[in-house]
């Protein structure tokens, strides 16, 4: 399959305003993601223990199961972009009594604030559709900078297939003419970004979200 992704106009600060915008409302536009995630935390294979990583958490749903399943003696970390995001989602972990196991903070993923081999995995979901075609090895880059060796990363995104039905020409005209009402998001490949930046047993599955939308589950593992 051809490894073609259009660009992303959409500038940190635009995606920021517009993240901050639909945080009252993204649950309810997302409720047909809630598979696609459900299967990347299964590949994810979260242990006991563990010290997780969510970068783009947006309203927090995959923090608290992250939470849940490194248990008390696990640590989550977070990062988002978005204040608003940030303010929903450390509301949301008070109410769910996970304050301790869970630190979030504002930042991009282009420069993440952590030191190096640090997290067993990193769960992100639906960001790098919106990161420009160059940042996104930026992005993978710091991703495996603060994995530990061995850790896994998990990566689900908005993507494409081959046939009519799937090969988002009609979604990749409308995001051209204005990307703010798709969410900023395009599809993407993601595969081959890791397979060249050296990830090891590197995975990819395909799926469709709400019967229409094609999404790609990719993960592989830091080298020892
Ligand atoms: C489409 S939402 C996905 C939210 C969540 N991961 C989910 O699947 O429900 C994208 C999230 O990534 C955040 N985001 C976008 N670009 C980012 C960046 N460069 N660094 C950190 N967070 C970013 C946005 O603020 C937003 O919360």
């Amino acid at each position: 399959m051809p490894n073609t992704i259009v660009s992303a106009p959409i500038t940190p600060k635009k995606v920021q305003r517009l993240y901050d915008f639909l945080s009252p409302i993204y649950e309810h536009l997302t409720r047909n993601e809630k598979l696609s995630k459900e299967k990347g935390l299964q590949v994810a294979d979260i242990k006991r223990g563990f010290i997780a990583l969510e970068v783009g958490f947006g309203t927090g749903q995959i923090v608290i199961e992250l939470a849940l399943r490194v248990g008390k003696d696990g640590k989550v970390y977070g990062i988002d972009i978005s204040p608003k995001m940030l303010d929903k989602t450390r509301k949301k972990i008070k109410k769910h009594a996970l304050t301790g196991r869970v630190d979030l903070q504002l930042g991009d993923a282009r420069k993440l604030p952590y030191k190096e081999a640090v997290f067993d995995v990193i769960f992100n979901s639906y960001m790098l559709d919106l990161i420009d075609t160059p940042d996104i090895s930026k992005v993978l880059v710091e991703f495996k900078r603060v994995l530990k060796p061995r850790g896994r990363l998990v990566l689900v995104s908005l993507s494409k297939g081959e046939s009519w039905y799937s090969n988002m020409k009609l979604y990749e005209w409308i995001y051209s003419k204005c990307p703010s009402l798709l969410g900023g998001c395009r599809p993407v490949l993601i595969r081959s970004f890791l397979e060249e930046l050296g990830f090891q047993n590197v995975k990819r599955k395909f799926l469709m979200a709400g019967w229409i939308i094609p999404v790609e589950i990719v993960w592989g593992d830091k080298p020892k």
